[in-house]
Parts: C-alpha cells; sequence; structure tokens
C-alpha cells in the first residue's frame, strides 16, 4: 500500500466513526444528582442572599439560649429564595424549636397549630374534640417544661388570610397566658402584609423587615449554572444552551421554570440517548403556558368551582403545585378571581370574570 492510499483510507473511516454519534448506553445518564432539581431541594450553594442571611442569623441569636429574640417579616417576589433562606437558617440553629408551617396547607389557624404540636410532640393533635386552647397547653406545657423558645416561620403566610391575625396574635402573645414561654414569628410573604393587621397585632408582632430583591439576569444564569453543576454531569450542557434558559427564567422573573427547564431538557436528551443536551431538547414552558391556562379555565362553570374540585379535573395532567401557579396567573392575569370559604379550610371558590 501507497503512503497515500493508506492517507486515503485513513480519512474515509475517521469521517465513518465521526458520523456515528456517541450514544448513551442505557444505563447511562446524564443526572449526577437528580434531586438537586426537585422542588423543595436546598442547594449546596446559596448565592446573593449573604445580607439576608447574616441579618436572619442575628435577629435569631438570642432564641439560641432562651432569649427573647426579634420577630421577622420577608418580603420577595416568587422564588427570591425566601423559603430556603428560612431552611437553612433552621439548619443552622440550635436550641430553640424551629417550625416552618407552609400556610398554603395548612390554612386555618387549627392547621397551624396542629403542626406545631406535631413537631414539638412527635404527633398531630385528633382532627375533632380537642380546642385550641387545649392544643396551646400541650405546645407550651411541653416547651415550658423542657426551657426551649419556640421559632415559628408563616411560610407564604397571606394564604391565611384574616386567620393571620390570629395566628399571630396567639403565638405572640403566648407569653402572658403561659409565664416564661419565648416564641418569636417570622411571616414570610410576597407583599407587605402589615397594614392588613390588627392594631393590636401589630403592635406585639414589629417584626424586622427583610427584603429579597428580585435576581438580576446575570444572577439568574449564576444559580441556574450552580444547579447545573450539581446536578448534571461536566459537559451535558454548554453555558450558551444554559444563557439561554436563563434569560426565558429571567423574562417570567421566575428561577424555578429555569430549575425546571434545565431538568427537562436532561431528560429528553436522556430518552433520545444523546450524551449532551442540544437545543431541540430544551422546552421552554412559555410554550405550553397558555394552553394550561386556557385548559384550567374552560373547566370553570358560570357558577364558579371549589379550587379542590377544579384541581380534581386536571391532576392527572399537573401536579399541585402546578395546578396553583397557574391559577395563580390566571388570578395575576385578571382572568378569574379566588375566594376563600369560610371554615372550609384552604378550600376556595374560583370564578370567571
Ligand atoms: N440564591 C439562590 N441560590 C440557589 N438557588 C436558589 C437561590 N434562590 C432561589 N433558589 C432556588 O429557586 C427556587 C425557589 O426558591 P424558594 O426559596 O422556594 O423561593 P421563595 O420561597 O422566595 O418562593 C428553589 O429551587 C431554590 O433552590
Ligand atoms: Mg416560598
Amino acid at each position: 500500500m501507497t503512503p497515500k492510499r493508506l492517507g486515503i483510507g485513513c480519512f474515509i473511516f475517521c469521517r465513518i466513526s465521526m458520523e456515528m454519534k456517541r450514544m448513551l448506553l442505557a444505563e447511562e445518564t446524564l443526572f449526577r444528582d437528580e434531586e438537586s432539581f426537585s422542588f423543595d431541594h436546598v442547594p449546596d450553594v446559596f448565592s446573593f442572599r449573604d445580607n439576608q442571611l447574616n441579618a436572619m442569623a442575628a435577629a435569631l441569636k438570642p432564641a439560641k439560649r432562651n432569649r427573647k429574640a426579634a420577630n421577622l417579616l420577608l418580603i420577595g417576589g416568587p422564588a427570591t429564595g425566601k423559603t430556603t433562606a428560612v431552611k437553612i437558617i433552621f439548619e443552622q440553629l440550635s436550641g430553640p424549636v424551629c417550625v416552618r408551617i407552609n400556610s398554603e396547607i395548612a390554612a386555618s389557624p387549627y392547621r397551624v397549630f396542629s403542626e406545631i404540636h406535631r413537631k414539638i410532640l412527635g404527633f398531630l393533635p385528633p382532627d375533632t374534640g380537642i380546642s385550641l386552647p387545649a392544643i396551646y397547653d400541650k405546645i407550651f406545657g411541653r416547651l415550658l417544661r423542657e426551657k426551649k423558645y419556640l421559632v415559628v416561620a408563616l411560610d407564604d403566610v397571606q394564604y391565611l388570610l384574616s386567620d393571620m391575625n390570629k395566628v399571630l396574635y396567639d403565638l405572640l402573645r403566648a407569653g402572658e397566658s403561659y409565664p416564661g414561654a419565648g416564641v418569636s414569628v417570622i411571616a414570610v410573604t410576597d407583599k407587605n402584609i402589615m397594614q392588613k393587621l390588627d392594631d393590636k397585632v401589630r403592635s406585639v408582632f414589629q417584626p424586622q423587615e427583610i427584603r429579597f430583591p428580585e435576581y438580576t439576569a446575570e444572577e439568574t444564569f449564576q444559580i441556574l449554572k450552580q444547579r447545573r453543576d450539581a446536578g448534571l454531569y461536566p459537559g451535558v450542557l454548554e453555558d450558551s444552551l444554559l444563557r439561554e434558559i436563563a434569560a426565558a427564567a429571567y423574562a417570567k422573573h421566575d428561577i424555578r421554570l429555569g430549575i425546571e427547564a434545565v431538568r427537562k431538557a436532561a431528560v429528553n436528551a436522556e430518552a433520545e440517548a444523546s450524551p449532551s443536551i442540544e437545543r431541540k431538547h430544551i422546552v421552554l414552558e412559555e410554550a405550553s403556558l397558555p394552553k394550561e391556562e386556557s385548559e384550567l379555565l374552560a373547566f370553570i362553570p358560570a357558577e364558579g368551582i371549589k379550587s379542590g374540585d377544579l384541581y380534581a379535573h386536571v391532576e392527572e395532567k399537573m401536579g399541585y403545585t402546578k395546578f396553583y401557579r397557574v391559577l395563580q396567573r390566571l388570578e395575576a392575569a385578571g382572568a378569574i378571581e379566588a375566594e376563600a370559604i369560610r371554615g372550609a379550610g384552604n378550600s376556595r371558590l374560583i370564578k370567571k370574570r
């Protein structure tokens, strides 16, 4: 064989192997840690929030030694890191009993105090037949015996509606009914709730306010980058594609969209056995969003429908969190109104406008 012919042979062989794209083997995955993308994951790196974390830690420091600590009001739009900040602070705060209440789920005084009871005594009080004061006796009796301070975070407190006053008041006045009991409340919300509070509640609450501003475009990108590096193997998603995802998430002011888009893109790439994410694998929620909204609207009759009944129509298509977000967007867009149904937990009557 002449050197020349060998050269041509090699050239052809190399072209063929270049065109044989590497495919993922059945057992291979692009995820280094899929859990990084889960909804309630607390990331190892939590950037751009040092000021807020430091302010929270300083305000709560006396609680470590059972001394009166400040109350806090955390204010910021969706996905600005409020819940994560509370979880991180609670992990670090040794000494007091710390309870985070999801007020969207525990949307009545009874449910809020039942959750606190569960955290402190290890089990829920019976569903009926036990009064709120009896639950307070159990909670504060135990705390006093164990000489423990209580820090309660009422997350998304706006969902408590008018019950917000009772919950805050009963928590903050506990020291009077149970001398020696110490409680701090962290109210977490998207807008200032102070004007919704009764005067007597405002005077016992007097929180230190901590703001969670929206992330800038660059911060959004950096946060998504950290999440990519934690969740995917190196080289799976290149920066330029990640920037596109970050831009879409920034435009919607919702970093969650970006986190979910990265996860979905990796799932789609895996489904095609592709070793890296390509543009065609990226589905930004924008495309599917109006469809979900109009689907949901179609199930709302003229006389309105209870939120739980509405959810039953779509639960096979979307999880509760997604359902809730679509509802929120419809409400924000003025397409529906939702009013609380008294005495029905967190159930709301949804009506078209
Ligand atoms: N600074 C940050 N660094 C890393 N991840 C963040 C940061 N801020 C928010 N996130 C992520 O964005 C999502 C929403 O955050 P979350 O704390 O639930 O926001 P909020 O309670 O304000 O709605 C979570 O997945 C969270 O991990
Ligand atoms: Mg939250």
